[in-house]
Protein backbone atom coordinates (compact mmCIF):
# COMPACT_ATOMS: atom_id res chain seq x y z
CA UNK A 1 0.00 0.00 0.00
CA UNK A 2 2.81 1.89 1.43
CA UNK A 3 5.00 1.40 -1.90
CA UNK A 4 1.63 2.11 -4.18
CA UNK A 5 1.06 5.60 -3.19
CA UNK A 6 4.88 5.96 -3.46
CA UNK A 7 5.27 4.43 -6.96
CA UNK A 8 1.75 6.97 -7.70
CA UNK A 9 3.26 10.06 -6.35
CA UNK A 10 6.43 9.49 -7.71
CA UNK A 11 4.68 8.59 -11.67
CA UNK A 12 1.99 11.19 -11.15
CA UNK A 13 4.86 14.64 -10.70
CA UNK A 14 6.56 13.45 -13.74
CA UNK A 15 3.29 12.20 -15.67
CA UNK A 16 1.79 15.11 -18.01
CA UNK A 17 -1.81 16.25 -16.64
CA UNK A 18 -3.79 14.53 -19.71
CA UNK A 19 -2.53 11.12 -18.39
CA UNK A 20 -2.61 11.50 -15.02
CA UNK A 21 -5.98 9.28 -14.84
CA UNK A 22 -4.17 6.24 -16.24
CA UNK A 23 -1.87 6.11 -13.75
CA UNK A 24 -4.26 3.77 -11.61
CA UNK A 25 -4.45 1.47 -14.14
CA UNK A 26 -0.70 1.11 -14.70
CA UNK A 27 -0.54 0.03 -10.72
CA UNK A 28 -2.93 -1.77 -11.42
CA UNK A 29 -0.77 -3.98 -13.85
CA UNK A 30 1.94 -3.37 -11.86
CA UNK A 31 0.16 -5.05 -8.84
CA UNK A 32 -1.13 -7.64 -11.09
CA UNK A 33 2.06 -8.67 -12.80
CA UNK A 34 3.80 -9.25 -9.18
CA UNK A 35 1.46 -11.27 -8.05
CA UNK A 36 1.09 -13.42 -11.12
CA UNK A 37 4.96 -13.28 -11.48
CA UNK A 38 4.58 -16.98 -12.26
CA UNK A 39 1.76 -18.03 -14.13
CA UNK A 40 2.94 -15.08 -16.78
CA UNK A 41 6.43 -16.11 -17.07
CA UNK A 42 6.31 -18.52 -20.25
CA UNK A 43 3.97 -15.70 -21.60
CA UNK A 44 6.83 -13.10 -21.19
CA UNK A 45 9.41 -15.51 -22.39
CA UNK A 46 7.62 -16.31 -25.55
CA UNK A 47 6.87 -12.73 -26.37
CA UNK A 48 10.74 -11.92 -25.86
CA UNK A 49 11.73 -14.85 -28.14
CA UNK A 50 9.75 -13.77 -31.18
CA UNK A 51 11.02 -10.16 -30.83
CA UNK A 52 14.31 -11.66 -30.38
CA UNK A 53 13.73 -13.34 -33.98
CA UNK A 54 12.44 -10.84 -35.21
CA UNK A 55 15.46 -8.87 -34.69
CA UNK A 56 18.04 -11.33 -35.61
CA UNK A 57 18.16 -10.99 -39.41
CA UNK A 58 17.51 -7.24 -39.25
CA UNK A 59 21.07 -5.60 -40.95
CA UNK A 60 19.71 -1.69 -40.19
CA UNK A 61 18.80 -1.06 -36.13
CA UNK A 62 18.46 2.33 -36.19
CA UNK A 63 15.40 3.69 -34.45
CA UNK A 64 12.97 0.65 -32.55
CA UNK A 65 9.53 2.10 -31.09
CA UNK A 66 7.63 -0.12 -28.57
CA UNK A 67 3.90 0.71 -28.84
CA UNK A 68 2.39 -0.18 -25.19
CA UNK A 69 5.77 -0.49 -23.36
CA UNK A 70 4.14 -0.57 -19.93
CA UNK A 71 6.43 -2.52 -17.31
CA UNK A 72 8.57 -3.69 -20.00
CA UNK A 73 7.89 -7.45 -18.74
CA UNK A 74 7.09 -8.87 -22.13
CA UNK A 75 9.81 -6.59 -24.02
CA UNK A 76 13.47 -7.50 -24.21
CA UNK A 77 14.39 -4.16 -23.60
CA UNK A 78 18.04 -4.77 -23.11
CA UNK A 79 18.60 -6.56 -26.03
CA UNK A 80 16.88 -3.71 -28.08
CA UNK A 81 19.09 -1.21 -26.17
CA UNK A 82 21.51 -2.65 -27.31
CA UNK A 83 20.86 -4.08 -30.69
CA UNK A 84 19.35 -0.28 -31.69
CA UNK A 85 20.83 3.62 -31.78
CA UNK A 86 17.50 4.46 -30.30
CA UNK A 87 14.20 2.70 -28.80
CA UNK A 88 11.40 4.97 -27.91
CA UNK A 89 9.13 3.77 -25.48
CA UNK A 90 5.16 4.58 -26.02
CA UNK A 91 2.68 3.78 -23.66
CA UNK A 92 -0.18 6.37 -21.99
CA UNK A 93 1.99 5.92 -18.70
CA UNK A 94 5.26 5.30 -17.66
CA UNK A 95 5.95 4.53 -14.18
CA UNK A 96 8.28 5.80 -11.65
CA UNK A 97 10.11 2.19 -11.12
CA UNK A 98 9.96 1.87 -14.87
CA UNK A 99 12.03 5.45 -15.53
CA UNK A 100 14.29 4.51 -12.14
CA UNK A 101 15.22 1.38 -13.73
CA UNK A 102 16.15 2.39 -17.18
CA UNK A 103 18.55 5.08 -15.58
CA UNK A 104 20.07 2.71 -12.68
CA UNK A 105 20.53 0.13 -16.21
CA UNK A 106 22.35 2.47 -17.88
CA UNK A 107 19.98 2.54 -21.06
CA UNK A 108 20.46 6.16 -22.11
CA UNK A 109 19.38 5.57 -25.97
CA UNK A 110 15.89 4.71 -24.31
CA UNK A 111 13.20 7.59 -25.02
CA UNK A 112 9.71 7.81 -23.34
CA UNK A 113 6.81 9.19 -24.75
CA UNK A 114 3.60 9.42 -23.34
CA UNK A 115 0.90 9.15 -26.08
CA UNK A 116 -2.52 8.04 -26.74
CA UNK A 117 -2.71 4.87 -29.50
CA UNK A 118 -5.82 4.85 -29.08
CA UNK A 119 -7.60 6.93 -31.96
CA UNK A 120 -10.66 6.96 -30.01
CA UNK A 121 -10.34 11.20 -30.17
CA UNK A 122 -10.54 11.52 -33.48
CA UNK A 123 -13.28 8.47 -34.36
CA UNK A 124 -15.44 10.31 -31.68
CA UNK A 125 -15.29 13.28 -33.97
CA UNK A 126 -15.93 11.53 -37.56
CA UNK A 127 -12.71 11.07 -38.51
CA UNK A 128 -10.69 7.65 -39.71
CA UNK A 129 -9.06 7.15 -36.96
CA UNK A 130 -4.54 6.85 -37.50
CA UNK A 131 -3.19 6.39 -34.29
CA UNK A 132 0.18 5.19 -35.60
CA UNK A 133 0.27 8.02 -38.09
CA UNK A 134 3.14 9.72 -36.03
CA UNK A 135 5.15 6.84 -36.64
CA UNK A 136 5.68 8.41 -39.83
CA UNK A 137 7.49 11.43 -38.63
CA UNK A 138 9.88 8.97 -36.87
CA UNK A 139 13.91 8.95 -38.41
CA UNK A 140 15.18 6.48 -39.14
CA UNK A 141 12.36 4.22 -38.23
CA UNK A 142 13.43 0.35 -38.52
CA UNK A 143 11.37 -1.69 -36.34
CA UNK A 144 7.94 -0.90 -34.24
CA UNK A 145 6.63 -3.94 -32.13
CA UNK A 146 3.17 -3.28 -30.72
CA UNK A 147 3.50 -5.17 -27.33
CA UNK A 148 0.05 -6.65 -26.35
CA UNK A 149 -1.47 -3.43 -26.49
CA UNK A 150 -4.41 -3.87 -29.15
CA UNK A 151 -7.06 -5.78 -26.57
CA UNK A 152 -6.33 -3.39 -23.90
CA UNK A 153 -7.22 -0.37 -26.52
CA UNK A 154 -10.36 -2.21 -26.56
CA UNK A 155 -11.02 -2.28 -22.75
CA UNK A 156 -9.83 1.07 -22.10
CA UNK A 157 -11.90 2.64 -24.87
CA UNK A 158 -15.23 0.71 -24.33
CA UNK A 159 -15.43 1.75 -20.42
CA UNK A 160 -15.14 5.22 -21.86
CA UNK A 161 -17.82 5.03 -24.54
CA UNK A 162 -19.94 2.99 -22.17
CA UNK A 163 -19.97 6.30 -19.16
CA UNK A 164 -20.73 8.27 -22.54
CA UNK A 165 -23.66 5.92 -23.34
CA UNK A 166 -22.31 5.99 -26.56
CA UNK A 167 -25.14 4.73 -29.14
CA UNK A 168 -22.66 2.50 -31.03
CA UNK A 169 -19.64 1.37 -29.08
CA UNK A 170 -18.75 -1.70 -31.03
CA UNK A 171 -18.51 0.28 -33.98
CA UNK A 172 -16.33 2.28 -32.92
CA UNK A 173 -14.48 -0.29 -30.95
CA UNK A 174 -13.39 -2.49 -34.01
CA UNK A 175 -12.80 0.56 -36.17
CA UNK A 176 -10.01 1.39 -33.43
CA UNK A 177 -8.84 -2.56 -33.45
CA UNK A 178 -8.70 -2.25 -37.58
CA UNK A 179 -6.46 1.09 -37.69
CA UNK A 180 -3.93 -0.06 -35.37
CA UNK A 181 -3.49 -3.44 -37.07
CA UNK A 182 -3.74 -1.61 -40.50
CA UNK A 183 -1.43 0.81 -39.42
CA UNK A 184 0.91 -1.43 -38.39
CA UNK A 185 0.81 -3.46 -41.67
CA UNK A 186 1.12 -0.19 -43.93
CA UNK A 187 4.67 1.18 -41.99
CA UNK A 188 7.67 0.80 -44.26
CA UNK A 189 9.60 -1.22 -41.40
CA UNK A 190 9.80 -4.14 -39.57
CA UNK A 191 6.91 -4.99 -37.53
CA UNK A 192 6.37 -7.44 -34.63
CA UNK A 193 2.59 -8.16 -33.45
CA UNK A 194 2.24 -9.53 -30.06
CA UNK A 195 -1.83 -9.77 -28.62
CA UNK A 196 -4.15 -11.61 -26.80
CA UNK A 197 -6.83 -12.64 -29.20
CA UNK A 198 -10.05 -14.14 -27.08
CA UNK A 199 -10.15 -15.18 -23.72
CA UNK A 200 -11.74 -18.46 -21.85
CA UNK A 201 -12.54 -18.09 -17.95
CA UNK A 202 -13.37 -21.83 -16.24
CA UNK A 203 -14.30 -23.57 -13.09
CA UNK A 204 -11.29 -25.64 -11.92
CA UNK A 205 -13.04 -28.65 -13.42
CA UNK A 206 -12.18 -26.48 -17.26
CA UNK A 207 -15.81 -25.55 -17.79
CA UNK A 208 -16.05 -22.73 -19.57
CA UNK A 209 -18.27 -20.09 -17.47
CA UNK A 210 -16.98 -16.82 -20.06
CA UNK A 211 -15.21 -16.38 -22.94
CA UNK A 212 -15.06 -13.54 -25.81
CA UNK A 213 -13.31 -12.04 -28.15
CA UNK A 214 -10.66 -9.69 -27.45
CA UNK A 215 -10.35 -8.03 -30.88
CA UNK A 216 -13.83 -6.57 -30.90
CA UNK A 217 -15.06 -8.71 -34.29
CA UNK A 218 -12.21 -7.73 -36.34
CA UNK A 219 -10.34 -10.91 -37.94
CA UNK A 220 -7.33 -12.25 -36.05
CA UNK A 221 -4.79 -11.95 -38.60
CA UNK A 222 -2.65 -14.88 -39.60
CA UNK A 223 0.17 -15.65 -36.64
CA UNK A 224 3.00 -16.61 -36.89
CA UNK A 225 3.19 -18.20 -33.24
CA UNK A 226 0.14 -18.65 -31.03
CA UNK A 227 0.13 -19.63 -27.12
CA UNK A 228 -2.00 -19.39 -23.76
CA UNK A 229 -1.26 -16.78 -21.54
CA UNK A 230 -3.25 -17.36 -17.83
CA UNK A 231 -4.11 -13.43 -17.08
CA UNK A 232 -5.87 -14.72 -14.18
CA UNK A 233 -4.73 -17.48 -12.39
CA UNK A 234 -7.02 -19.35 -9.40
CA UNK A 235 -7.04 -17.11 -6.84
CA UNK A 236 -6.86 -13.79 -8.94
CA UNK A 237 -10.54 -13.48 -9.88
CA UNK A 238 -11.84 -15.68 -7.47
CA UNK A 239 -11.00 -19.17 -5.74
CA UNK A 240 -13.13 -21.53 -8.17
CA UNK A 241 -11.97 -19.95 -11.45
CA UNK A 242 -9.36 -18.79 -13.70
CA UNK A 243 -8.83 -16.48 -17.16
CA UNK A 244 -6.65 -17.87 -19.96
CA UNK A 245 -6.37 -15.43 -23.02
CA UNK A 246 -5.26 -16.94 -26.43
CA UNK A 247 -1.95 -14.41 -27.82
CA UNK A 248 -0.85 -14.58 -31.48
CA UNK A 249 2.69 -13.50 -32.65
CA UNK A 250 2.83 -11.76 -36.11
C1 LIG B 1 -1.02 -5.59 -21.12
S1 LIG B 1 -0.16 -4.10 -20.94
C2 LIG B 1 1.29 -4.40 -21.93
C3 LIG B 1 2.41 -4.82 -21.10
C4 LIG B 1 3.75 -4.31 -21.55
N1 LIG B 1 4.00 -4.58 -22.95
C5 LIG B 1 4.86 -4.87 -20.69
O1 LIG B 1 5.83 -5.42 -21.24
O2 LIG B 1 4.78 -4.75 -19.47
C6 LIG B 1 -1.00 -2.96 -22.00
C7 LIG B 1 -0.30 -1.60 -22.04
O3 LIG B 1 -0.98 -0.80 -23.00
C8 LIG B 1 -1.09 0.51 -22.49
N2 LIG B 1 -2.24 1.16 -23.14
C9 LIG B 1 -3.54 0.80 -23.06
N3 LIG B 1 -4.29 1.64 -23.80
C10 LIG B 1 -3.44 2.54 -24.36
C11 LIG B 1 -3.61 3.66 -25.21
N4 LIG B 1 -4.81 4.04 -25.62
N5 LIG B 1 -2.51 4.36 -25.59
C12 LIG B 1 -1.27 3.99 -25.15
N6 LIG B 1 -1.04 2.94 -24.34
C13 LIG B 1 -2.11 2.22 -23.95
C14 LIG B 1 -1.29 0.34 -21.00
O4 LIG B 1 -0.94 1.50 -20.29
C15 LIG B 1 -0.37 -0.85 -20.70
O5 LIG B 1 0.91 -0.45 -20.34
Amino acid sequence: MILEAIQYTATALVTPNEFRPFIRSSLGLWGRAGRCKKAWAAHEQNCHAFIRETIEPMKQRRTAVVLGSGLLRDVPIGELSKAFDTVVLVDLVHLASVRTWLKLKRFDNVRLISRDLSGLSEALSGELPEPLSFLRQVPYLDLVVSANIVSQIGVGCRRVLDRSDHAQPDVILSQLVRAHLNGLSALPCKTALLTDVRYEVTDLQGKVIENDDLLCGVPVPLAKREWDWPVAPSGELGRDRQAVHRVIAV
